[in-house]
């Protein structure tokens, strides 16, 4: 087994470390190779993607990614740019199904900016679609380009697409995903999110969504607009179970989704291709005001190496003994700054890897 190590820019160096330690005490045997993206490879190879690192992620099992982009690269040519790094592993590796759950911990009830009731038991789970949409539509660009970076522009555009197979195989991922759930207790249903009364896009989704659900009668359907999900997540969030729906709208709705739990930096997540191939990162970005630090929270890379073990190495014990060490550290009262409250523990990233680790016997 092979796991390649992208730690990124920002606290993603900090965060990141903090994981490979956890996974180097589990008593596993993997290969574990670090390359650099995003910026940091920007900075030293002129390019957020080289070769080397795509390739060395293409060969391995599983893809340990920190996060990318600093303000310091905003004026860098799109292809240039950090971001591309992510985007460019997504498409080459064709990780067209991600993972976003947003889990509540009890402990961490009072660090969310809801009542405690709307939120208390949340276990929802955002399926993106990762490789169409506006964010992979051609053409893109602005008219009227004088030079690289279109002074002269009077109009830009991106391209909506999405093609049937595209959609049918992440209905069927959250079909089955909604499935697995009931299995383990949950309600059995699947909320796809459009905007069907605007983009013809959309209602494509809507229709090829509905066709695929008949293929699963123990699995109820319902299709909300996107701006209605937007406000139904912060009314009543345990209303959902598994959310579906594209790069885009899923790009804001798990930004959305991770906050109700009290901090997107306990949110893990996972990008899987048709193999299991899988990249796993944390919900979160790079968070350059407090990198270099050492106060971010690790808990959402330590939790995304846990579904790395469980969805792409096939070490399902080994994830729930991280996922206990986790629940473990918060129940001895340990938090870092972004979930910390009066009467808990305040520590630093490296001190939080360390607990996990112990915790984990
Ligand atoms: C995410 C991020 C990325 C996205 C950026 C960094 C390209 O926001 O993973 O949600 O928009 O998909
Ligand atoms: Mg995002």
């Amino acid at each position: 087994m092979k796991i390649a190590v992208l730690p990124g820019d920002g606290i993603g160096t900090e965060i990141v470390a903090e994981a490979v330690k956890v996974l180097k005490t589990l008593d596993l045997k993997f290969e574990m190779e670090t390359a650099l993206v995003g910026g940091a490879a920007y900075d030293a190879y002129g390019h957020p993607l080289p070769e080397a690192t795509l390739k060395l992620a293409m060969d391995s099992d599983a893809v340990l990614f920190g996060a990318v982009g600093d303000w310091k690269y905003d004026k860098l040519d799109r292809p240039l740019r950090p971001e591309q790094a992510i985007l460019g592993l997504r498409k080459n590796m064709g990780l067209f199904a991600n993972f976003r759950p947003a889990i509540c911990y009890e402990q961490l009830v009072g660090a969310s900016s809801l009542k405690p009731e709307l939120i208390s038991g949340l276990d929802i789970l955002i399926i993106r679609e990762l490789t169409g949409d506006i964010y992979f539509g051609q053409p893109r660009g602005r008219r009227i380009a004088t030079d690289g970076h279109f002074p002269g522009a009077e109009e830009a555009f991106d391209t909506m697409r999405y093609s049937k197979p595209e959609i049918e195989r992440i209905a069927h991922v959250a079909f089955q995903a909604a499935r697995k759930r009931k299995a383990a207790g949950t309600e059995g249903r699947v909320t796809s999110v459009d905007k069907a009364n605007v983009l013809e896009t959309f209602q494509f989704w809507k229709d090829v969504v509905t066709e695929v659900g008949k293929e699963y009668p123990d699995i109820a359907l319902d299709h909300m607009y996107v701006d209605n999900a937007a406000m139904q997540l912060v009314k009543e969030p345990k209303r959902f179970d598994v959310v579906v729906t594209g790069n885009m709208f899923g790009d804001i709705l798990s930004d959305e989704a991770s906050m109700l739990t009290g901090s997107i930096g306990m949110l893990p997540s996972a990008s899987l291709n048709t193999k299991n191939q899988g990249l796993y990162e944390p919900s979160h970005g790079s968070a350059p005001d407090i990198a270099g630090k050492g106060v971010a929270n690790p808990l959402a890379t330590i939790l995304s190496a846990a579904m790395m073990l469980r969805f792409s190495l096939n070490q399902p014990e080994a994830a729930q003994r991280i996922e206990a060490a986790v629940q473990n550290v918060l129940a001895q009262g340990l938090r870092t700054g972004d979930i910390w409250s009066e009467g808990t523990t305040k520590v630093g990233t490296a001190q939080m890897g360390d607990a996990v680790v112990k915790a984990l016997g």
